[in-house]
């Protein structure tokens, strides 16, 4: 799940993509969250718009110190005036920033605001909040077809199996996503079932919603209508990832080639976001897009994975000549082995167990790196600079 989750109080439309860009241009995942979801999880952090209600607002932020008392509240006035920093600051608020409508709009806040979120995350850190655990990782595919729900399902079977930690995969299709159908389960519920009914959600609710793999890995399966989850539903996709995080150590979410609202929460939420492409140049020239779409959601390089899959001899482009268009380091490549993937999806038994090949020895080590991240090998190295690769790009 993201590193922190955050509740925006205001009435100004402008003030909450304001902040909300603060937010995402930050580096840090975070996870919007909406208020009225809120307080059954407590976020980790309220920013409170004093702007044109000072009195409502200190009202709101005492009440919020009472429900989240290890929240960071960050009260935002259009001053900063002596008497109204204490009244702030008495009402519960750790930070207090100015904001006034007469400056120079989001570069005032700019600074200050990325400064108060440091302190926020150091106080966040966990072991201090036990309530924050959960890993989500997203695979993108950088077109249709070139593997990510593959990578995607073969890699929670085996995080699952090594780590024997609870782990769901999370397909954000619509019309019910391949998910399911590679695993052979049938689903009774879907994400839509889940996320119109976020208010009602808790232990018993989430085991109904799920399906549970032989292998032992839970699955919520895409929406089974041809329209949704679409554009509106992604502020509640993001608030049941958050959910989701606390009771589950690893959150797979298979988010496809899919671009707009619902895969952008799939890259505020992760931890670690896997760019799934072929060695083609379709793929490279879509890659090299989404990894400047992602860096421009927030997701910066070290939290983006390049996955290079169905590699063989005959490969259009070679994996150096990929990296140096990307201008980033491919995290890890996999073979191009239809016998063995079609065989472990019908058998529904892990890649990893069914074979010795060498498909087989990557998703293993893939999958390892994953659960003891400290044994890592690949780690990023600082990105190089971008060459031109066919005139393409
Ligand atoms: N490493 C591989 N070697 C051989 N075949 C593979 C490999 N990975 C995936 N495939 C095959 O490629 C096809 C597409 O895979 P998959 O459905 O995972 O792609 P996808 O990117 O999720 O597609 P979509 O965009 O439709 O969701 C499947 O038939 C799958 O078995
Ligand atoms: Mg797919």
């Amino acid at each position: 799940m993201a590193q922190l989750s955050a509740v925006i109080t205001t009435s100004d439309a402008g003030f909450r993509t304001s902040v909300t860009k603060l937010l995402r241009t930050s580096g840090l995942s975070i996870g919007i969250v909406d208020e009225k979801h809120a307080g059954a999880t407590a976020p980790d952090l309220a920013v409170v718009d004093m702007r044109s209600s000072p009195s409502t607002a200190l009202d709101a932020i005492e009440r919020m110190r009472a429900s989240w008392p290890a929240a960071s509240i960050f009260a935002v006035a259009s001053s900063a005036e002596p008497d109204q920093i204490l009244r702030a600051m008495r009402a519960g608020a750790n930070e207090y920033l100015a904001w006034s409508p007469h400056g120079d709009g989001l570069a005032e806040l700019d600074e200050a605001f990325h400064t108060a979120l440091k302190r926020t995350v150091e106080r966040a850190r966990p072991g201090k909040d036990s309530a924050r655990s959960g890993v989500t990782l997203s695979f993108f595919g950088a077109k249709g077809g070139v593997g990510t729900t593959t990578l995607a399902v073969n890699s929670a079977i085996e995080i699952s199996r090594l780590s024997k930690r609870p782990t769901l995969v999370v397909d954000l299709h619509q019309y019910l996503g391949e998910v399911a159908l590679f695993l052979g389960v049938r689903p009774r519920f879907t994400l839509v079932d889940a996320i119109d009914n976020l208010h009602r959600m808790d232990a018993e609710f989430l085991r109904e919603l799920v399906v549970r793999h032989k292998s032992g890995l839970d699955i919520l399966a895409g929406g089974d209508q041809v329209d949704r989850p679409g554009p509106h539903d992604a502020p509640a996709i993001e608030q049941l990832l958050q959910m989701l995080g606390r009771s589950y150590d690893y959150i797979v979410v298979d988010a496809g080639a899919v671009t707009g609202p619902v895969a952008e929460v799939a890259v505020f939420a992760a931890n670690t976001i896997y760019l799934v492409a072929n060695p083609d140049i379709a793929s490279v020239r879509n890659a090299h897009r989404m990894v400047d779409r992602f860096e421009q959601l927030g997701a910066n390089k070290d939290r983006v994975r390049i996955l290079l899959n169905r590699m063989s001899d005959q490969h259009q482009i070679g994996p150096k000549q990929i990296e140096s268009t990307l201008g980033h380091n491919v995290h890890m490549m996999f073979p191009s082995d239809y016998g063995v993937v079609s065989s472990a999806m019908n058998s529904g038994v892990p890649l990893t167990l069914t074979n010795h090949s060498e498909l087989a020895a990557q998703f293993d080590r893939f999958t390892r790196q994953i659960v003891n991240p400290t044994a890592e090998v690949a780690s990023p190295e600082p990105a190089r600079e971008r060459a031109s690769f066919l005139g393409l790009f």
